[in-house]
């Protein structure tokens, strides 16, 4: 399938956008947009998409044996090249952390493996290394590396930029980080100050990805929200997006766009945005599979 068929049958693109209004940001006259990345597609949503379209166009091009990539047994990331595998009819095979699980551990993993993707189940160490299973090696295979993270992942991001230049001039753009890519990505292409929610403890490793680019200095990286350590529980995090979907009806998770519209509301309070700023905050998705 082409890809621009897949787009339009399958995809909400451009995301929308959409401003959402608290008291206390009137007098500051502080503007913030959601960019509704979340609202692209249930299972390839937000930033899923954004990074996996120009790994799909590459493998169009260069017809692999097979599309790999890692994840963990609830891997949103996984699901999705799942997904798109099967309507692109791309070969692809999901690398597991865990070789306690089998295809039958839980609905997700089955889906996957119905949808044609070959999984394998790698014990924690050789995950950590990440190995790749003999089968594959030997086969034509395309490697999208644990977070998509590569020139082609940020490439993917210019969609994005494309739609925002035409929906709203934005002074800033907030996002969660995890690998880097989709903030990479947003400043590369946009020029605008991005600022960048670090959801876990890995900054050498952002800094590292970051170091490739020419980002004129516009990308800051906060880690001041991340609340111990990747996907800790937090109360205060759990009532905020609780508050946050009451008032606004968009639904968040505390993982990834939970601790990025904390951090957003924390950085207005403390007025770390000059008066009159138009903010765009980017609704990465985040489907919380319930395990
Ligand atoms: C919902 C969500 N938001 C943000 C991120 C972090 O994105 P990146 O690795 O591009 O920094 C992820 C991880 O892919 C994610 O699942």
């Amino acid at each position: 399938m082409d890809i621009s068929e897949f787009i339009l049958k399958h995809l909400q693109l451009p995301s929308p956008i959409q401003e959402i209004f608290e008291d206390e940001w009137k007098e500051k006259n502080i503007h913030v947009f959601v960019k509704r990345d979340d609202l692209i597609h249930p299972i390839i949503t937000g930033n899923k998409w954004r990074k996996l379209k120009e790994y799909i166009d590459f493998a169009q091009n260069n017809e692999p044996n097979s599309i790999i990539s890692f994840g963990g047994a609830f891997s949103n990331h996984l699901y999705a090249l799942a997904f798109v595998g099967f309507h692109f009819n791309l070969k692809t095979a999901g690398i597991i952390r865990g070789n306690e699980l089998s295809i039958n551990s839980n609905p997700y993993l089955k889906q996957m493996a119905d949808w044609g993707m070959d999984l394998y189940f790698l014990d924690r160490e050789s995950y950590r290394k990440k190995i790749i299973p003999k089968e594959l090696t030997s086969k034509n295979t395309m490697l999208i590396p644990e977070g998509g993270f590569s020139n082609i992942g940020v490439l993917g991001l210019k969609g994005l930029v494309t739609e925002l230049n035409n929906q709203i001039k934005a002074d800033y753009i907030v996002t969660p980080v995890g690998t880097g890519t989709t903030a990479i990505g947003i400043c590369k292409y946009s020029k605008i100050k991005t600022i960048g929610i670090q959801t876990l403890n890995n900054k050498a490793e952002i800094e590292n990805n970051c170091q490739e680019y020419d980002l004129e200095n516009l990308l800051e990286i906060n880690g001041n929200y991340i609340f111990g350590k990747y996907a800790k529980d937090a109360d205060v995090l759990n009532k905020f997006c609780d508050t946050f979907l009451k008032k606004h009806s968009i639904m968040i998770e505390p993982t990834y766009t939970g601790r990025m519209f904390y951090g957003l509301y924390d950085l207005i309070e403390n007025n770390y945005f000059p008066k009159n700023s138009k903010l765009v905050a980017l609704h990465t998705g985040g489907i919380k599979l319930p395990h």
